[in-house]
């Protein structure tokens, strides 16, 4: 598919390295507990127990100290790819974890199907070559496993890509739709929206989710 964005949509307010933005830890939650909630339910939904099997191995991308996977919830192995490593050492989810900047270099270090599920958990709007991540994402993924990319409409304005800022909730969700699309193959891609019953001062949470094919893709 012709790729629809001009580079400037891509641009953003700091340019700076971004590795100095994430120099000290944030050890904060990014969406309230409601939100957080929402989350591993869609976890739950996306990988659920009782398949007989130890769980899935799944990709925490973008990670930081938490992960919102349910505690109670199996999983083979839970891996966090983020830019702060005092973050990632507290995250009581993570099973492993490496420091890598995406925006410095998109390929992900990690074979090919190596995990069955990936899930960028907001901060989507940092990327600023998300169809080149999302093709990783879906190299390392093993046919049949899910990408969720999971948003709210909090952010640090000033590390936000462009596109994002300008555009509202539902826009988002056709943006990283789009990105889906463009990234090639991805199958079944599907929006929600996680948490219609929350309270007016609640953070809304939307999630775009799709597939590896499971044949040729
Ligand atoms: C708002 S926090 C979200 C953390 C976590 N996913 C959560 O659900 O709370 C944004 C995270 O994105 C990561 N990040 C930002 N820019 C990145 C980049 N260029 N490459 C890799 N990770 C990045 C940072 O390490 C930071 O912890």
């Amino acid at each position: 598919m012709q790729h629809p964005f001009r580079s400037d949509h891509f641009i953003r307010q700091d340019e700076s390295d971004d590795a100095l933005f994430y120099r000290e830890p944030r050890l904060v939650v990014h969406i309230d507990d409601q939100a957080i909630a929402a989350v591993g339910e869609l976890f739950r939904d996306v990988f659920p127990p009782g398949d007989g099997g130890a769980g899935p191995a799944v990709l925490d991308l973008m990670s930081s100290w938490r992960s919102h996977w349910p505690r109670d919830l199996p999983k083979a192995r839970l891996v966090g790819l983020g830019l702060n490593a005092v973050e990632m050492e507290r995250n009581p989810d993570l099973d492993a974890h490496v420091v890598h900047d995406l925006n410095q270099d998109p390929v992900l270090p990690f074979g090919d199907a190596s995990f069955d599920g990936v899930a960028i958990t907001v901060s989507i709007q940092y990327l600023v070559r998300p169809v080149e991540v999302f093709r990783e994402v879906f190299r390392v993924l093993r046919p049949g496993g899910a990408f969720l990319v999971i948003f709210s409409n909090r952010m640090f304005f000033t590390k936000a890509v462009r596109i994002w800022v300008m555009s509202g909730d539902g826009d988002r969700m056709e943006l990283v739709a789009a990105y889906m699309e463009l990234a090639g193959s991805f199958e079944g891609i599907t929006r929600m929206y996680l948490n219609p019953d929350r309270g007016e001062m609640e953070d809304p949470v939307y999630a775009v989710v799709a597939r590896k094919p499971v044949g040729p893709g």
